[in-house]
């Protein structure tokens, strides 16, 4: 069944939310901390190794419980059971969105066009298990009798972000296969890659849900060339696997069919990473940890299924983000993991956020006559620092960010983990509280600037009532990097379902992809 189709800005919570605006859009964080002792303990949620601080927003009580309502009028529940059930929820392009049914746990069974698609996904998971197995033992061999080295993901968008940043996030559990990635079609990114490799010892894997691609398949095929150049066709099945939808062109390309790894359309690829797209994953940390990852998402899933919502992840951060964008008219987001680990998090994160909700079309056809998703952007800190959030402390611009960390390092440098988390809370701190007057004056007093105080004074000033989430998990572990990555797939859904657009099309980078065919065919 379809979507149900509710204009946000006609709801009653919304025009509550709209008064409760104006009592609480000069309400200074620090005020809201005085006035309420256990603030943090209110506006927390833990789940499993997470811990969720929303305290550091510009909300009050009835702020929140008036966001609830809002969820509760466009009918989040029942949007829920529809994209878990496997409801025709792309309706734009007549799909379901079942990344979720890639990681489930459970038995139950989820059909699609009549067929449980269960069985084939557990199949799946096993031929990917089993190839790992092969290419990482050193079962697997190339055409000359050499075991496998190097894996080339070649591969863009959702076919490249998740597994590179995956890949990088998980690096500590790595194994000694080196990965890379070839994505853009700028030649030089290709050559940059090959150039040191040994064909006899690299396997190619090409990720493309339609293969259709002109960055991959041009690329794919540079590959080939290269490849044949020390060897004949029939080396090509130990050295090309594919995973895609399109079994007719990957077959057309020349890859042995027990080499195709099958992909499904009610996957997008923002999503795919849980898929055969994941493959160079497995090959890079294992099939277990692989696995692990599947693991973390999926317990995030159940908890956004099962979470009465004013105790639910995904929907409280989808609510303040809707907060931000809609009522205080904030244009973008920061998002900062205090893990260099995770400094593509954000790169990934802005495909997943801004292909599925850059729409301004509701689901009624009709333009919208509100703000939708928000612009993402952001790196590691505490390099963040030292680069963009100078405009964040002191800019005019409302930033909301997350900050998100780990209690524990890998390595357990305590030294440095200390350290590193010090800045993470003095960020937090620093852009809330901010400093006033009276406190940077007595500074300056202490510093011993006394004949430049006056002159100093306004610059020294934070103004502080900036915003932040802190999203503290306990470890870097595959399988809370899988419930953080599915956080913020739901906090897509939920917004999505809020601003009453579709998410999971992308028809907006059509036009681009078709001029550029057309301006190539006359150049
Ligand atoms: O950028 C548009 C897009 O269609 C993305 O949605 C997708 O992830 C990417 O291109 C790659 O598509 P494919 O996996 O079909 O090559």
């Amino acid at each position: 069944m379809a979507l149900k189709n509710v204009n946000p800005t006609k709801t009653t919570a919304w025009s509550k939310l709209e008064q409760n605006f104006e009592e609480v859009k000069n309400i200074h964080l620090r005020t809201f901390f005085n006035e309420n002792l256990n603030r943090k303990e209110d506006f927390s949620i833990n789940f499993n190794d997470f811990l969720i601080d929303f305290s550091k927003n510009r909300i009050s009580k009835d702020t929140l419980t008036l966001l609830l309502e809002l969820v509760e009028e466009v009918d989040l529940k029942d949007a829920i059971s529809k994209y878990f059930g496997g409801d025709i929820i792309n309706e734009t392009e007549e799909r379901a969105v079942l990344h979720t049914a890639l990681r489930s746990q459970s038995n139950n069974e989820i059909i699609v066009d009549g067929k449980n698609i269960l069985p084939e996904i557990k199949k799946t998971l096993k031929k990917i298990e089993a190839f790992s197995n092969k290419i990482i033992s050193g079962d697997w061999k190339g055409h000359t009798g050499k075991k496998i080295t190097d894996i080339v993901n070649i591969g863009i968008g959702g076919s490249d972000l998740g597994p590179d940043m995956v890949v990088d996030a998980l690096k500590y559990y790595k194994n000694h296969l080196n990965i890379h990635f070839v994505s853009n079609i700028d030649g030089d990114h290709v050559q940059e890659v090959i150039k040191n490799l040994n064909p006899e010892t690299t396997l190619f894997v090409i990720v493309s849900k339609t293969f259709t691609t002109q960055e991959t398949l041009t690329n794919a095929q540079t590959i080939r060339k290269w490849f044949l150049n020390s060897a004949d066709e029939k080396a090509i099945g130990k050295h090309f696997v594919a995973v895609s939808t399109n079994l007719k062109s990957v077959a057309e390309f020349g890859i042995d069919s027990n080499n195709i790894f099958p992909m499904w359309n009610w996957v997008g690829g923002r999503f795919s990473l849980w898929s055969t797209v994941g493959l160079s994953i497995s090959l890079a940390v294992g099939f277990k940890n692989f696995n692990q990852l599947l693991v973390g998402a999926s317990e995030m899933d159940e908890h956004f299924k099962n979470e009465p919502f004013e105790k639910n992840i995904p929907v409280i951060l989808s609510l303040i983000g809707v907060w931000y964008n809609n009522f205080f008219g904030s244009e973008t987001e920061v998002i900062l993991p205090y893990s260099q680990y995770l400094n593509k998090l954000s790169a990934y994160l802005q495909q997943a956020i801004m292909e599925s909700n850059g729409k301004s079309v509701d689901r009624n056809g009709n333009r919208v006559n509100y703000q939708t998703g928000s612009i993402i952007w952001g790196s590691a800190g505490t390099n963040a620092q030292h680069a963009y959030m100078q405009l964040v402390h002191q800019g005019t611009k409302l930033i909301p960010a997350d900050f998100i960390g780990f209690e524990k390092s890998l390595y357990a440098n305590e030294e440095h983990h200390n350290k590193l988390m010090a800045n993470f809370y003095a960020q937090t701190q620093a852009l809330a509280e901010g400093k006033t007057r009276e406190e940077a004056h007595l500074d300056l007093k202490h510093q011993g600037k006394f004949n430049q105080i006056e002159k100093l004074l306004p610059f020294k000033v934070f103004e502080g009532n900036k915003p932040t989430n802190t999203i503290l998990i306990k470890k870097l572990t595959p399988k809370n990097l899988g419930s953080l990555i599915a956080m913020y797939e739901h906090k897509i859904f939920v917004q999505g379902i809020i601003w009453n657009i579709y998410s999971f099309d992308q028809f907006g980078v059509e036009l681009g992809k078709e001029l550029a065919h057309k301006i190539y065919a006359n150049q």
